[in-house]
């Protein structure tokens, strides 16, 4: 009877540790995905909060669209870094410029996805469905984006979600040369390339009343912990140690943290 105890408890044993050593790894993720999202904040705090809120509307999006947790995750990442190739230095320029974009930068705006697939490859053993998201994210349902003019259901899913998401964002909020339009405007749009553009019935789901709602109000929490982010830059310079969202993938809270040491 011992003998047999004892066996139970070293499994037990060495099934908690197992499971210890996978949230530790689970969070190391996390947490190079957040210091990633610090550089692009670093780089250019513009896109940094452009990122965060294509991340919440793509998120609505899924979770109408009935995605699982895991493809949730997934959807999210690539939200969160489908702009990460706009930091490269070569488009630093351009980024930066108060102006609206001549014809030759935007033909060097279009190499900001295989730039991004390019930064995130390391992370393409532990993500496999980030590069291929990100790198997806501005073709276009009819075969006319780019970079490799996938069509419809070639384009991943989660690609297709922030693509959706990205225009709106890009729409309803200012950019350094252009003011913000409403959201009845960025709904116009997004109506518009249904089905040119867009996903057909991804764009349904998005125009759907209770996805806009949810929309609203993460556009409202979004304002709120802008405008928080920016009255804190001003306090301490450009230094803004608390992180401000709690995305799905983050690495754990401060009480986990203390627990898992
Ligand atoms: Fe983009």
């Amino acid at each position: 009877m011992v003998p047999v105890l004892t066996g139970i408890a070293a499994t037990a044993i060495l099934w908690l540790r197992q499971r210890r050593l996978t949230t530790r790894v689970e969070r190391l993720g996390g947490a190079a995905l957040e210091t990633l999202l610090g550089a692009i904040d670093a780089n250019d705090p513009v896109t940094g909060a452009h990122v965060r809120r294509v991340a919440r509307y793509a998120l609505a999006l899924a979770d109408a669209a009935g995605l699982s947790e895991h493809e949730c995750h997934s959807v999210e990442r690539v939200a969160l870094f489908h702009d990460i190739g706009k930091i490269h230095e070569a488009l630093f320029d351009v980024i930066h410029d108060h102006h609206a974009l001549t014809p030759d930068e935007r033909r060097a705006i279009r190499t900001h996805p295989r730039r991004g697939a390019d930064v995130l490859e390391p992370l393409a053993a532990f993500y496999p469905d980030l590069t291929v998201g990100v790198l997806a994210h501005h073709e276009r349902w009819n075969g006319r984006g780019y970079p490799r003019r996938l069509r419809g259901a070639q384009i991943p899913l989660a690609a297709r979600i922030v693509a959706i998401a990205d225009t709106f964002d890009a729409v309803t909020h200012s950019r350094r040369y252009r003011r913000g339009r409403s959201m009845e405007k960025g709904r116009e749009v997004i109506a518009e390339g249904r089905g040119t553009e867009f996903d057909p019935e991804l764009v349904d789901l998005f125009l759907s009343p209770p996805v806009q709602e949810h929309i609203e109000t993460e556009m409202r929490e979004a304002s709120t912990v802008e405008r928080s982010r920016t009255s804190q830059r001003a306090k301490h310079g450009e230094k803004v140690s608390a992180p401000d969202v709690s995305f799905r993938w983050r690495a754990t809270t401060p009480s986990e943290a203390h627990e898992l040491r």
